[in-house]
C-alpha cells in the first residue's frame, strides 16, 4: 500500500512535458516523429498501401456471421485479411472472441464498462481509473476468452474520448503498445486549408515527443510516452463535406441514401480511399457492426472490398499489422519477408469447454439478466465486471 502510494507520487513526479520532435533524436523501430512523411523515407510508389479495418464493442451471436463471411476474404499475397477487433465486456460472448482470435484477428481493449455517461465519467477519469477500464478488460479477454495477455496491445476509448495523460499513463503503465482512438481532422487529405492546401494524413507515431495533431475529440497528452504508439484515425469526408472519425458517424445528403443506395455506400468508402491513394497514407474503416443491420450497407461494403482486389499493392489489415510495417517499413517486395505478413494458421482450440453463464438482477448494470458465454466449464458466482472480475464479489 504505502510502496504503491510512493510510487504513484514518482511516477508523477518523473512525467516530463513532452518536447517538439526532432528526427535526429527520434529513429525507428521504436520512436517515430508525428508526421505526414512516408515511414523510413522509402519511395511512395514502392510501399503497400493499407486499408485498416476494425470493429468496436461486444462479439456477439448476432455480429458473428458477417465476421465470419469478411474473414473469406483475402489479400494480394493470398493469406486473409485481418482486422482488429476493439472489445467491450458487456454482451461479448468470449468463445466467439477466442473463435476470432485463432482465426488470425487481432484482439484489442475498448473499456469493461463502455459507460455512456461521457461528460460525468469518461472526462473525470484519472490515471488508476482509466487502467482499471484498460487492464480489467484484457484480464477479462485473456480469463474468459483464452486470449494470450502478451498478444492485447491496443487499446481505443469508448466514444473515442481521449483521455489526455491520465489514459496514455495508464496505457503506458499497464504495458500497452498502441492507442487508436485519437481522430483528426486537420490532417486529412481532403480537409481545406485556409490557404487552399491540405496538410495531407499522418502516420503513426510515438508520444516520446509532441503530438502535432488536432485534437477534435478529448483532451491531448502533454507528458511524454516513450514508446507508446497513436494510430491516428483519420476522418472520412461523407456524403455531405462533412467530417466522421467513424464510418457509422458518416451521413448523407439525401438523408438516409447510405441506407437505401448500396452506391452511396461504396461512393462513400471508394471516394475516401482514393483520396489517400496518392500518398498511400492509411485510410481506415473503423466501425461497428450494427451500422450493418441493413443488407444494402453490407453490399456497399462488399463491392469496396470487391473493388480493392484491382490493387496489387492495397492490404486489408489490422492496427497491429500496420504498426510492425511502420516500425520496420519495407518496400511491397519485401513484405513477404515479414512475420507479420505470412498466412496465419489457425491455432489449436484452446477453449473445448464452453459455458453459458446466466446472472440476474441485482446486477452492475441496468438490466434485469445477462448472459456471458465463456472458455471455461464453471461460471463464476456473480457477474464479472469492473472491479470484480473474478466474480467472486455479489451485488446488492
Ligand atoms: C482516482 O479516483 C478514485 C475515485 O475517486 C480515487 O479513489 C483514487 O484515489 C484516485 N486516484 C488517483 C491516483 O488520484
Ligand atoms: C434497408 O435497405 C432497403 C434496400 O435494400 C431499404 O429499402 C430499406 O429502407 C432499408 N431499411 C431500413 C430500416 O432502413
Amino acid at each position: 500500500m504505502h510502496f504503491a502510494v510512493l510510487l504513484a507520487l514518482f511516477s508523477v513526479a518523473a512525467a516530463e512535458v513532452a518536447g517538439p520532435c526532432d528526427e535526429a533524436d527520434c529513429a525507428l523501430p521504436t520512436c517515430a516523429c508525428s508526421s505526414t512523411a512516408t515511414p523510413g523515407g522509402l519511395a511512395v510508389a514502392s510501399i503497400p498501401h493499407f486499408v485498416v479495418f476494425s470493429f468496436d464493442d461486444g462479439v456477439t451471436v448476432t455480429n458473428i456471421p458477417f465476421y465470419r463471411e469478411l474473414q473469406k476474404r483475402t489479400n494480394p499475397n493470398g493469406c486473409g485479411i485481418e482486422m482488429t477487433f476493439f472489445v467491450s465486456h458487456e454482451n461479448s460472448d468470449y468463445t466467439l472472441v477466442n473463435e476470432l482470435y485463432r482465426n488470425g484477428h487481432e484482439i484489442a481493449v475498448h473499456s469493461v464498462t463502455h459507460k455512456s455517461d461521457v461528460g460525468e465519467y469518461w472526462r473525470k477519469l484519472n490515471q488508476s481509473q482509466w487502467l482499471a477500464e484498460i487492464e480489467q478488460q484484457r484480464e477479462m479477454l485473456n480469463t474468459y476468452g483464452k486470449i494470450p495477455v502478451e498478444k492485447i496491445k491496443g487499446f481505443r476509448a469508448p466514444f473515442l474520448e481521449v483521455g489526455g495523460d491520465s489514459m496514455f499513463g495508464a496505457l503506458k503503465e499497464a504495458g500497452f503498445d498502441y492507442d487508436c482512438s485519437w481522430p483528426s481532422l486537420q490532417y486529412t487529405p481532403w480537409f481545406r486549408q485556409p490557404d487552399g492546401s491540405y496538410k495531407g494524413a499522418l502516420w503513426p507515431y510515438t508520444l516520446d515527443y509532441a503530438s502535432i495533431q488536432d485534437q477534435t475529440v478529448g483532451v491531448k497528452p502533454t507528458e511524454s510516452f516513450p514508446g507508446l504508439w497513436v494510430s491516428p484515425m483519420t476522418d472520412l469526408q461523407d456524403n455531405r463535406g462533412f467530417e466522421c472519425s467513424m464510418l457509422d458517424a458518416c451521413q448523407s445528403s439525401p438523408e438516409g441514401e447510405l441506407e437505401t443506395s448500396s452506391e452511396a455506400v461504396f461512393d462513400l468508402l471508394k471516394r475516401n480511399f482514393r483520396s489517400h491513394y496518392n500518398t498511400r497514407t492509411p485510410f481506415g474503416i473503423y466501425t461497428h457492426h450494427s451500422w450493418f443491420y441493413n443488407e444494402t450497407r453490407k453490399d456497399g461494403l462488399r463491392q469496396f472490398l470487391d473493388y480493392l482486389k484491382a490493387f496489387p499493392h492495397v492490404y486489408v489489415v489490422s492496427v497491429r499489422q500496420l504498426l510492425d510495417w511502420v516500425r520496420s517499413p519495407v518496400p511491397l517486395s519485401q513484405l513477404g519477408t515479414m512475420s507479420s505478413f505470412q498466412c496465419g494458421q489457425t491455432l489449436a482450440d484452446n477453449c473445448p469447454d464452453k459455458k453459458n453463464c446466466q446472472y440476474n438482477a441485482p446486477l452492475p448494470i441496468s438490466n434485469s439478466e445477462i448472459y456471458m458465454k465463456i472458455c471455461n466449464s464453471n461460471c463464476p458466482p456473480n457477474y464479472p465486471y469492473l472491479d470484480n472480475v473474478d466474480g467472486s464479489k455479489p451485488y446488492s
